[in-house]
């Protein structure tokens, strides 16, 4: 089913989200809603905060982005356990609709986290996957990615957010 994705200033996107305890048929359910849910509004990685879940579950699929390493994964409880190196995108959100913010992330990171199995597994990304996974996982920890731009970016991306959400509601 696909689910209504919420955005900024929304409160839960502003709040850390909570552990998955046992990976049953309802965290199942939520999955499969949350990839439906991406890929009606044509994203890339989405974190279950953005469809109202205050859980630790993300999912991404970068095969839309052609010259992207393609990377199709759902991440249960995921943790950073290694970083290196910086890479500078403009990226995007579902969460804020017609907003680009050029954000620096690093390039690579080496994950932890159970998958919809809920075995734990282990993965290493870099680039792109990496980056969408960074996003993704920031909105899990109550992060937007406004939050990662110096404050006066931060003032000049919110303004025109709200001008695009002005234009939207016409
Ligand atoms: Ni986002």
């Amino acid at each position: 089913m696909v689910r209504k994705i919420v955005t900024y200033p929304a409160e839960i996107l502003t709040k850390p989200t909570q552990e998955v305890d046992i990976v049953d048929k309802e965290v199942r359910n939520l999955i499969k809603d949350m990839f439906e849910t991406m890929y009606d509004a044509e994203g890339v990685g989405l974190a279950a905060n953005q469809i109202g879940v205050p859980l630790k579950v993300m999912v991404i699929d970068t095969s839309p982005k052609e010259d992207a390493p393609p990377l199709k994964v759902v991440l249960i409880n995921p943790r950073i356990v290694e970083k290196e190196g910086k890479i500078k995108y403009k990226e995007g959100c579902l969460s804020f609709p017609g907003l680009q913010v050029e954000v620096e992330r690093a390039k690579k990171v080496r994950v932890e986290a159970l998958n919809e199995h809920g075995e734990p597994t282990e993965l290493t990304l870099e680039g792109f996957p990496a980056i969408v996974f960074q996003h993704e996982m920031d909105h899990l920890e109550g992060i937007t990615f406004i939050d990662r731009l110096k404050a006066w970016r931060r003032r000049i991306a919110l303004e025109k957010y709200k001008k695009i959400l002005k234009e939207l509601e016409k």
